[in-house]
């Protein structure tokens, strides 16, 4: 779905602007994994679009695992409760963990998932997102690899989405507050 929609007001990043930057991480990637045999662990559903465009753009062979935890409910305010709605399939010992993020807003998801992840016996936890707001300056959290820094609107597209809907633009834009209010 294109993101020139209706429904956005205003266009935040473009589809080639994504693919530009993507194109950069992956490069940074491989080479700081050249020898780490990397395990990519995606965060549901947000990261799909991400984590499969980054992948593919990586010259490295990697291994993938998907987890889904709820930080939002279906509002658009983080609660700051974490839960786990599905978890990884893989024995995180030994692995050098990358973690695949849409987005960064309040940082209380992924400082919750960079500890859990931690304990389970990760050889390393890093975080690559692709948009990151400016509330998460606050948290004390290692960021490597961000793609872009986002003012704090509520965003849709790429992967990000309000009730479901609008995860298929793509590009990243505002939501009109008129669908939300
Ligand atoms: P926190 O505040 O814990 O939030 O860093 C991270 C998670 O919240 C969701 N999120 C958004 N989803 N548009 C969305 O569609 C947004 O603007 C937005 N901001 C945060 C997202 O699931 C992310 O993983
Ligand atoms: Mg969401």
């Amino acid at each position: 779905m294109h993101l020139n929609h209706p429904d956005i007001t205003k266009v935040l990043v473009t589809a080639d602007q994504i693919s530009v930057r993507v194109a950069e991480l992956a490069a940074e990637l491989d080479e700081y994994y050249a020898d780490k045999d990397p395990l990519l662990v995606g965060v549901l559903k947000g990261a799909v679009p991400f984590m499969a465009d980054l992948s593919r753009a990586m010259e490295l062979s990697t291994t993938q695992d998907w987890m889904a935890v709820s930080s939002y409910g279906s509002g658009t305010i983080s609660s700051g409760v974490v839960r786990i709605l599905k978890d990884l399939d893989t024995d995180l010992d030994g692995r050098h963990v990358l973690i695949v993020e849409d987005i960064i807003d309040s940082g209380l998801t992924l400082s919750w998932l960079t500890s859990n992840l931690a304990t389970r016996g990760a050889a390393s936890v890093e975080v690559v997102t692709l948009l990151r707001k400016p509330d998460a300056a606050k948290v004390k959290i290692d960021v490597r690899w961000v793609g872009f820094d986002i003012p704090s609107d509520f965003v849709v597209g790429y992967g990000l989405d309000y009730n479901e809907r609008y995860r298929s633009l793509d590009g990243v834009g505002v939501l009109a507050p008129s669908v939300y209010s």
